[in-house]
């Protein structure tokens, strides 16, 4: 399996570089942010498979202004992580300048406007996807980005607040209007949440209503095919892989080669064994051992999600408190035995 079908063997964009702005990024396979798990490690790992762009996960405008130092710490990163992207979540125009400038001046790439979380908690003050009922207010605090600095703004929407309130064109025409460079559209409304597929209807429309707006589609990417499929559905310019990356930091590669006509390297429980270590390790060097080892216990089961057994696997990272039993429980749990016992299971998190 897993070479493109013909017709998008000819197209081979995704293989293209793109310009957002002044930057110029690699290739059109980008990483999403993903909050609580695109942190330094989960980076680190994506950095090794070369997608176009990769963002770190949200931080809200206000604690950025404030010095917060947690939140200056999920934007840690490395030279190899470039380009990267960071985005911030917020509906204040008055700090989205300021926000953005330290972005900036962070050194990263890009700098992204969230206007997708569907978290009550974030949508309660307008933030998040709570912008999508204020489409004006998008306008006003991407201006207020765009000013404060010369790197790429964009921003991420889903496709509007629930499905009799679609407006994802319309803000797309705000949004370029006023000075942002990309819109990355996640077909999903804010009530369906993660619910149901993405409808790449909604990205179509943008494309065909805004053609000049740089379009990045989202939703429903995991495979080399669905990448094909969602770039021919919407004609969009780049696409952003979210769920898709979880356990499969090679995602990108899979994607680009393949649209090459290369067949997708098939992975055997030993290259995953590996690169779960590597992921421990880099996990380590950014973080306490205690809270490593805590990390683990997710990120072991999207990395063996096809196993039966990570329930086992879990169970025995908790009891660890040191981090040589986890890489000699890595390294030596039975994955593939179990697996060879029952190829259909599916007990992961
Ligand atoms: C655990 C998790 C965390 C997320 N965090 C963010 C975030 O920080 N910022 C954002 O814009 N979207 C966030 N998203 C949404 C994703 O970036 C993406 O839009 C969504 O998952 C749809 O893409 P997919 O179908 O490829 O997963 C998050 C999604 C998940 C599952």
């Amino acid at each position: 399996m897993d070479s493109f079908p013909d017709h998008s063997l000819s197209l081979c964009s995704l293989n293209k570089p793109i310009t957002l702005g002044k930057t110029r990024l690699p290739n059109r396979v980008f990483y999403a942010p993903l909050a609580g798990c695109s942190d330094f490690a989960f980076r680190k790992m994506n950095a090794l498979y070369k997608p176009g762009l990769m963002y770190c996960e949200m931080v809200k405008m206000d604690a950025l202004v404030r010095n917060d130092y947690n939140t200056f710490r999920l934007l840690d990163y490395s030279a190899d992580m470039h380009p990267i992207g960071g985005q911030i979540c917020g509906s204040k125009p008055a700090i989205a300048g300021q926000a953005a400038r330290i972005i900036e001046e962070l050194g990263f790439d890009v700098v992204d406007l969230n206007c997708g979380c569907p978290v009550d908690k974030v949508t309660k003050d307008g933030s998040g996807s709570g912008m999508l009922r204020t489409p004006q207010l998008i306008g006003e605090v991407i201006s207020q980005m765009v000013a404060a600095v010369s790197i790429p703004v964009t921003v991420k929407v889903r496709a509007g607040w629930d499905e009799e309130s679609i407006n994802t064109v319309e803000i797309a025409k705000i949004a370029k209007q006023a000075g942002a460079k990309a819109i990355t559209v996640h077909a999903r409304t804010r009530q369906q949440a993660y619910h149901g597929p993405a409808n790449w209807e909604y990205i179509r429309a943008v494309k065909e209503a805004v053609p000049d707006l740089v379009l990045i589609g989202n939703g429903d990417v995991f495979s080399p095919e669905a990448a094909a499929s969602i770039m021919q559905t919407t004609g969009c310019d780049a696409i952003l892989v979210a769920r898709g990356t979880m356990g499969h930091p090679w995602i990108a590669q899979d994607i680009l080669q393949a649209e090459r006509g290369i067949p997708v390297k098939s992975r055997g429980f030993e290259e995953i064994r590996a690169a779960l270590y590597q992921h421990f390790e880099y996990t380590l060097q950014h973080q306490s051992v205690r809270n490593a080892i805590i990390d683990m216990r997710r990120i072991g089961c999207w990395y063996f999600k096809k196993a039966s057994g990570t329930r086992a696997f879990r169970e025995q990272i908790s009891r660890a408190n040191d981090a040589d039993v986890i890489k000699k429980l890595i390294l030596e749990f039975p994955f593939e035995e179990v697996l060879e016992e029952d190829p259909c299971a599916t007990d992961s998190a």
